[in-house]
């Protein structure tokens, strides 16, 4: 990709290589309204309404700017129940993108994730990853089996120079078959890159290795790639073995090596929906039974037409370097900011967002009062900015009914592709390092009503004692009347 420097600039900025053609309006309550609103919202970030909310930087899941030429074929889609041209098209472009003769529809990812624990996992069954997503534990143990993480010791190291932090532990791979006997293990999932971890990429040579495994051992291997995008990018600029590959050899040579691939296209390719494809028609008859019992009838699956076209656009727009690199480009600037002023951030900056270690920046809080989510709620009463917990909420409690401490304690900060424009950043930077500076008034939460599965999608939390309207008032005092 040809960089573009500054003539006279003390830093170097990420340059957008889009520009805004439609936009929405956006609002920002006064900080005692937010303190109001996220109470309200049950002290829970997926709880509050967008109009509260300045900067949603929730998820980068079906929230990406689309394109103009996306937005155009959206126009162009068919309708009809069978035969749809509009799926005879987004056929064409899984194989020119990903090599792959087979597809299978879902309405996302997790319906895909759904429709393959139906097929292949059974009571007792173990299915080893990097690092488990929250939708992807819930179906696999929901059928009996369970989620074994085999990410490398480094991939859990809050703050180093490792630029695969995703990556699988190949010899404890070797071993957990080894010892729970392969016909226990009905497929190897690869996520590239990890979500709760801080959206840290796998490099192409890890992610062949663990299909060699898996084809030593006649087990199959499914990647996960609802967050591919990113992960190209990081293997086109750090993998020094690829940097010469385009980013469709990288695809192409990744897609080669998977029995499954599927992903949340509302991630992968700028869209809505998901898919099942691969290249093993066997497989697919496998599943294909379960679509249109879940889903809908194999043209759709649950989607919408328009956005199967939206997605065909998308997934080809992924191919393109100058594309893909503006969101690891805009995470890495805010990343960098943060690190700079001591914010502790995850590093090396990954995909998906700025990920914030909640556990150091809240040193003292145990894990039992949530410092992520505490973090959370004091970063949208600081600035109307809504990010999620990538914590201990998101966990689901152990099978003994207690609290399941996560490995890492997070706060993400989403940087929805095309979406945001620098001085956007800078803002969220700005609202960040005045909350560390008085982390000191942050407290914690405790749950008032907690579902028993995806508890925090609609769980509610209450704080404990009064410290919300003490940064608020400390807010106040700083920034005056400003919002
Ligand atoms: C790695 C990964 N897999 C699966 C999913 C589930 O996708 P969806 O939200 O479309 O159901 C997500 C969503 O965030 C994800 O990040």
């Amino acid at each position: 990709m040809a960089t573009i420097k500054f003539y006279k600039s003390e830093e170097q900025v990420p340059l957008e290589m889009h520009k805004v053609r439609v936009v929405q309006k956006l609002s920002l309550p006064t900080v005692e309204e937010r303190v109001k609103k996220i109470n309200e919202a049950g002290n829970n970030t997926f709880l509050l309404q967008n109009r509260d909310v300045y900067m949603d930087m929730l998820t980068d899941s079906g929230v990406n700017a689309m394109s103009d030429n996306q937005v155009a074929a959206m126009f162009q889609a068919d309708d009809s129940y069978a035969g749809s041209e509009t799926c005879n098209r987004l056929m064409k472009v899984l194989k020119e993108v990903f090599g792959t003769d087979y597809f299978l529809p879902a309405h996302q990812g997790r319906a895909c994730e759904n429709i393959l624990a139906e097929a292949f996992v059974k009571p007792g069954d173990v299915v080893p990853m990097n690092f488990h997503f929250t939708t992807t534990k819930a179906h696999i143990t929901r059928k009996g089996g369970s989620v074994v993480e085999l990410i490398t010791s480094k991939g859990l190291v809050p703050q180093s120079d490792e630029p695969f932090k995703g990556n699988f532990d190949i010899p404890a791979l070797e071993k957990l078959i080894e010892e729970v006997g392969a016909d226990h293990v009905p497929f190897v999932r690869i996520e590239a890159g990890t979500n709760l971890i801080g959206g840290q990429p796998l490099s192409m040579e890890n992610m062949l290795q663990v299909a060699a495994v898996c084809k030593k051992n006649g087990i199959l291997c499914v990647l996960d790639a609802s967050l591919l995008q990113d992960n190209l990018y990081f293997i086109k600029t750090r993998e020094e073995a690829c940097k010469d590959m385009s980013i469709r050899d990288i695809m192409r040579t990744i897609s080669e090596n998977m029995d499954l691939i599927y992903f949340s296209s509302r991630k992968l390719g700028f869209a809505r929906g998901g898919a099942i494809i691969s290249n093993n028609e066997k497989l697919i008859i496998k599943m294909k039974e379960f679509i249109p019992l879940y889903e809908g009838f194999l043209t759709y699956g649950g989607m919408e037409v328009r956005s199967m076209e939206a997605m065909a656009v998308g997934l080809l727009e992924t191919l393109d370097e100058e594309v893909i690199c503006q969101g690891p480009m805009f995470i890495e600037h805010l990343v960098k900011e943060l690190d700079a002023y001591g914010v502790p951030m995850i590093l090396p900056a990954g995909g998906l967002g700025a990920h914030i270690n909640a556990m150091e920046f809240l040193k003292d809080m145990p894990q039992s009062q949530f410092p992520a989510g505490s973090l959370a709620v004091a970063l949208y009463i600081a600035g109307g900015i809504r990010g999620m917990e990538r914590g201990t909420l998101s966990e689901q409690r152990d099978p003994d009914g207690s609290e399941h401490f996560s490995e890492m304690e997070l706060v993400r900060l989403a940087c929805p592709r095309r979406v945001f424009t620098l001085s956007q950043i800078k803002y969220c930077a700005d609202r960040v390092k005045w909350v560390y500076d008085n982390r000191h008034l942050i407290g914690g939460l405790k749950w008032v009503e907690e579902p028993s599965t995806l508890r925090f999608f609609f769980g509610r939390l209450a704080p404990i004692g009064d410290w919300q309207e003490k940064l608020a008032a400390k807010f106040r005092e700083d920034f005056g009347d400003s919002l």
